[in-house]
């Protein structure tokens, strides 16, 4: 009889009205709700709950009113419908999306606001496609460039990164959607990403790759996170006591859903008590060629309902992830108060193409080659496939279908009305297919050949290369397999600078690059992969409509061997197919380039713009700080150029006398000031002290040393225009 009643009042809860549903919300605690919920359930209904039913679902309970979940990839925009049961697109009419700036892009801009826009924008857009769950943002650091994913993380730096994520996370969830965010943790790298097993020291984990992942939880209040498909201390990320059940859900009181990377779970009991709560992608042998649901024999299906029924597993254990599974429901599908959501709306446009403008990083600009001016009748020679190559494509599983992708040669012949464009592909990288990249159809020489001869034509080179987004470029399931360009483009470049000096760089890749031909070039500057609007941002930055404000939000290093991963040897990338030791440890990035006194070709946090900028008068609030305090440092920033724009003002801090092996100096707040010409700024930064602690191995915590720390400022981390001596006592 009592059954009876909450099921109907089950019913009643499920089916109100949107205002008695609200205040019956607002009544009943929702915990409570869930556990009323729970015990109406059967044992197999929650284990239903807790696997696949199709690629990219998992079940509700349908007698009941329970929604299935929905997810969708990914961190730049809300992918195509893929089928039920196979990779295949289901080719719908109506899945075409605004396409965003890739996450690298947006961590160059180091600016939140401009985030929590970008995450507003595509969270509008997954609820409109009907996503409960969007599987992003991604977060891995960025340790070596060669890492096929990197244009799908926010860099090297774990608090840029979680600065960057926070708002992120928000702005998607405001949409009663939730964020996924992956890939916890220390898929740092593709190759072999499905099995090799990661060996870090506690304190690289606690202080670079775990940092950005507790904001996303503690701060952005994440409601669900995705465990990454390596191995950590010989157990799989995505069923890790450690990862999952400790750090995760332990320490940092994680209340939302753990869902597997697509086929990353290897074992039922380790699944069930070892942190996962829904099991996602794990291959089957289709839903054709099984007699029943291939789904059913996932880790989580039956073979976990054997062992809850034999006892080896307590129900208790199934409760939790029901329970949390529900709780996201509550939070998405079975909210009162959820939005409708929005696509393709020219806000979305505008927020795509700010971020853009926003993230562009000029690099290099000799002679101010940079801004070409729109308005003199000149002829531009644009050189390059990537000034027409459509980048939403390819990738992985961050492939999109965009509604429009404005090429950067389109975007500069609207902008560029006045000039003549002449366009030569330059070289061709092949097509690329099942993980092989094939040999291109075109003749490399005559394609090399007409650019030459464009070039000579020319009055200015505009040179738009890169990588692109196949197989051992920027793409998922492979690495890259050097730092140069691909596909000639060096040579290329080389011989285009001596028959017209007048050249200018635009790079399209979400990775660092070698650049032996930068001495050869008058401008370069790192374009990203920019989505929906690149053509558009990327004329914007050109013609300087917008003045360039993006930052390096990793390292370029002049060869591969400088970057810290790779000093170490094959057994700290890529390992030796079984183990991976991390010997760089904490010196990642440019903790790396710089206690080493390693020149980078371009350091992190760097960036020129069209105005020139000048920080004065740094201050700190005290000289002596205690744990509990907050340090203040304060400077002057004037735009001492012509033109307004904005620049970023990074403070570091560093212990020079240290008890453990320290970076140098570390980033430990920035922020991103807009000046019209002659403007001068008084701003502030304010850092916890509590802060600057390391992560102690010994006790397993953070120790907050004593003694003298550097305060650097700057605008780039290699270029530091005063220090300040504070002292924590
Ligand atoms: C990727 C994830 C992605 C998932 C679903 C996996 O291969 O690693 O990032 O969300 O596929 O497409």
């Amino acid at each position: 009889m009592k059954t009876f009643y909450k099921i109907v009042a089950l019913f009643l809860i499920l089916n109100m009205s949107h205002a008695t549903y609200s205040q019956e919300i607002n009544f009943l605690n929702s915990e409570k709700k869930i556990d009323s919920i729970i015990s109406l359930l059967t044992l197999k209904e929650k284990v239903d709950m807790v696997h696949a039913q199709s690629k990219f679902s998992s079940p509700g309970v349908d007698r009941l009113g329970i929604p299935e979940l929905w997810m969708s990839d990914g961190p730049h925009g809300v992918r195509a419908e893929i089928n039920w049961d196979s990779w295949s697109y289901s080719k719908w009419t109506n899945d075409s999306i605004t396409a965003f700036p890739a996450l690298t892009c947006l961590a160059a801009t180091f600016n939140p606001d401009l985030s929590a826009d970008y995450g507003f924008s595509i969270g509008e857009e997954a609820r409109y496609r009907k996503k409960d769950v969007l599987l992003g943002p991604g977060i891995n650091i960025y340790r070596t460039p060669l890492n096929g994913r990197n244009f799908e993380y926010m860099g090297e730096d774990p608090y840029l990164a979680s600065k960057m994520v926070v708002p992120y996370i928000q702005g998607v969830q405001k949409n009663g959607v939730a964020a996924c965010v992956k890939h916890y943790i220390l898929n740092n790298q593709e190759l072999w990403r499905d099995k090799i097993n990661v060996e870090v020291s506690d304190r690289a984990l606690y202080e670079i790759y775990l940092p950005a992942f507790k904001a996303a939880v503690k701060e952005g209040k994440a409601w669900s996170i995705m465990g990454a498909y390596n191995q950590f201390r010989g157990q799989y990320c995505s069923h890790n006591e450690l990862l999952l059940n400790k750090i995760l859900k332990e320490d940092w009181q994680f209340d939302g859903v753990v869902i597997t990377d697509w086929g990353a779970t290897h074992n039922t009991k380790q699944a069930a008590l070892y942190g996962l709560d829904i099991e996602m992608g794990t291959g089957t042998n289709g839903l054709t060629t099984s007699k029943e649901n291939a789904y059913d024999y996932y880790y989580l299906a039956n073979p976990f309902l054997k062992l809850l029924k034999n006892g080896e597993i307590e129900e208790s254990v199934l409760n939790d992830k029901v329970r949390r599974i529900l709780r996201l429901m509550f939070r998405t599908t079975m909210s009162s108060n959820r939005p409708l959501g929005r696509m393709n709306n020219q806000e979305h446009l505008d927020v795509a193409r700010k971020v853009g403008t926003e993230g562009i990083v000029l690099l290099k600009n000799k002679d101010s080659f940079f801004p070409v001016n729109p308005n003199k009748k000149i002829t531009i020679a644009v050189i390059g496939e990537n000034a027409t190559r459509p980048m939403t494509v390819g990738g992985g599983s961050s492939e999109l279908k965009a509604k429009q992708e404005i090429s950067p040669l389109q975007g500069i012949k609207e902008r560029y009305k006045n000039a003549n464009i002449i366009h030569a592909m330059g070289y061709a990288s092949g097509p690329s297919a099942y993980g092989r990249v094939l040999p291109s159809k075109f003749d490399a020489n005559t394609l090399k050949q007409e650019a030459l001869e464009a070039a000579k034509k020319a009055d200015i080179v505009l040179f738009v290369g890169g990588l692109n987004k196949s197989h051992h470029q920027d793409c998922e399931g492979g690495d890259r397999q050097s730092l140069e360009l691909p596909f000639g483009q060096n040579e290329l470049l080389e011989q285009l600078a001596k028959v017209n000096p007048n050249i200018g760089v635009v790079l399209v890749s979400g990775n660092a690059v070698a650049m032996p031909w930068l001495d050869h070039v008058k401008g370069v500057m790192q374009a990203w992969y920019l989505g929906s609007e690149t053509g558009h941002a990327i004329a914007d930055i050109l013609s300087g409509d917008e003045n360039p404000s993006g930052k390096l939000p990793f390292t370029f290093p002049k060869k591969l061997n400088d970057n810290a991963a790779h000093y170490f040897g094959e057994i700290s990338y890529p390992g030796n197919g079984i183990n991976q030791v991390y010997k760089d440890d904490i010196l990642v990035g440019y903790r790396w380039h710089d206690t080493k006194h390693i020149k980078p070709l371009f350091a992190f946090g760097y960036g020129l713009s069209y105005t020139t900028f000048k920080i004065s008068e740094v201050k700190t609030d005290k000289k002596k700080y205690s744990k509990t305090d907050k340090i203040s440092v304060s400077c002057n920033i004037e735009n001492t150029g012509d033109i307004s724009g904005a620049e970023v003002v990074q403070v570091y801090i560093g212990k020079p006398k240290s008890e453990v092996k320290r970076a140098l100096k570390e980033l430990k707040g920035f922020y991103k000031v807009e000046l019209s010409k002659n403007e001068i700024k008084n701003i502030t930064i304010t850092i916890d002290a509590s802060k600057l602690a390391y992560y102690n191995e010994a006790i397993s915590d953070w120790t907050l040393e004593k003694g003298d720390y550097i305060v650097y400022v700057g605008n780039a981390s290699d270029h530091i225009v005063e220090k300040v001596k504070i002292e924590i006592e």
